[in-house]
C-alpha cells in the first residue's frame, strides 16, 4: 500500500528481532513480555519526537545556560486491555503524564468494538493525548476511541501501535487526516476473523496469559 504522510514505521533492527520474537507463536509468557517491553520503549520514543519545548533558564555548577520544559500536557489513552501493554514505557519518558482509560472489546461475530468504561483526565481538551493500542485491525476500535475523544473536546490526538493492517490504517488516515500514526509494522491483510495476517495472534491474550 501507499503509506499515508501521516504514518510512521518504525525502521529498525531490534525491533525486527522483537517482532519476529512476538509473531512466533513459540514464544513463551516471558519471552513476549520482554520483546513487548522493548518495542514500547522505542514506539514511546517515536511517538514523543516532535514534543514542544519551551526555553527556559537553568543554573549549572559552573554557570546560566538554556534548558528546557516539555511544553504540553501528555495524556495517554490505553484501550484496554492491550493498550495497558504500551503504558509503562511512555510514562518512562513522561513520569508526569495524566493516563485516560478506554475499555473496548471486539465482538468475535459482527468484529465491531464494544465500549464497557470510559474515564478521562480533564487535561485531554489542551494537552496531546496519544492513543495507545498494540494491534489496529479494521479500525472499529481506534475509530471509536478517537471520534469519543474528540466529542470530550481533544483536539491533539495521536495514535501508537503495535501492528498495523492495511484496512485500520486506510480507515483511520482517511477519516482522521489530523491524527498522526507510529507503528512498528505493516502487515499484509485482515483474514476472515478480521485477525492480522500474518500479524501475532490476540495481543491480549498472549501478554495476558489469557486464552
Ligand atoms: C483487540 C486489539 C484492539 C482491537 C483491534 O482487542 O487490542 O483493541 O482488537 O481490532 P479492530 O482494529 O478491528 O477494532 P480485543 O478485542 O482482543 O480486546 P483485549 O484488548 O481486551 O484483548
Amino acid at each position: 500500500m501507499n503509506v499515508h504522510q501521516n504514518v510512521t514505521i518504525l525502521d529498525h533492527p531490534v525491533v525486527a528481532r522483537d517482532l519476529s520474537i512476538l509473531r512466533d507463536e513459540t514464544t513463551d509468557i516471558i519471552g513476549f513480555r520482554s520483546a513487548m517491553s522493548r518495542i514500547a520503549t522505542i514506539l514511546a520514543y517515536e511517538s514523543l519526537k516532535d514534543l514542544p519545548l519551551r526555553r527556559t533558564t537553568i543554573h549549572t555548577p559552573i554557570e546560566a545556560t538554556s534548558g528546557y520544559h516539555i511544553n504540553t500536557e501528555i495524556i495517554v489513552v490505553p484501550i484496554l486491555r492491550a493498550g495497558l501493554t504500551l503504558v509503562d514505557a511512555i510514562m518512562n519518558f513522561i513520569p508526569d503524564a495524566k493516563i485516560g482509560h478506554l475499555g473496548m472489546y471486539r465482538d468475535e461475530k459482527t468484529h465491531e468494538p464494544v465500549d464497557y468504561y470510559s474515564n478521562l483526565p480533564d487535561e485531554v481538551s489542551g494537552g496531546l493525548v496519544l492513543v495507545v493500542d498494540p494491534m489496529l485491525a479494521t479500525g472499529g476500535s481506534a475509530d471509536d476511541a478517537i471520534g469519543y475523544l474528540q466529542k470530550q473536546g481533544a483536539k491533539n490526538i495521536r495514535f501508537t501501535s503495535l501492528i498495523s493492517a492495511p484496512e485500520g490504517l486506510k480507515r483511520i488516515t482517511e477519516k482522521y487526516p489530523d491524527v498522526s500514526i507510529i507503528t512498528a509494522a505493516v502487515d499484509e491483510k485482515l483474514n476472515d476473523d478480521a485477525f492480522i495476517v500474518p500479524g501475532l495472534g490476540d495481543a491480549g491474550d498472549r501478554y495476558f496469559g489469557t486464552t
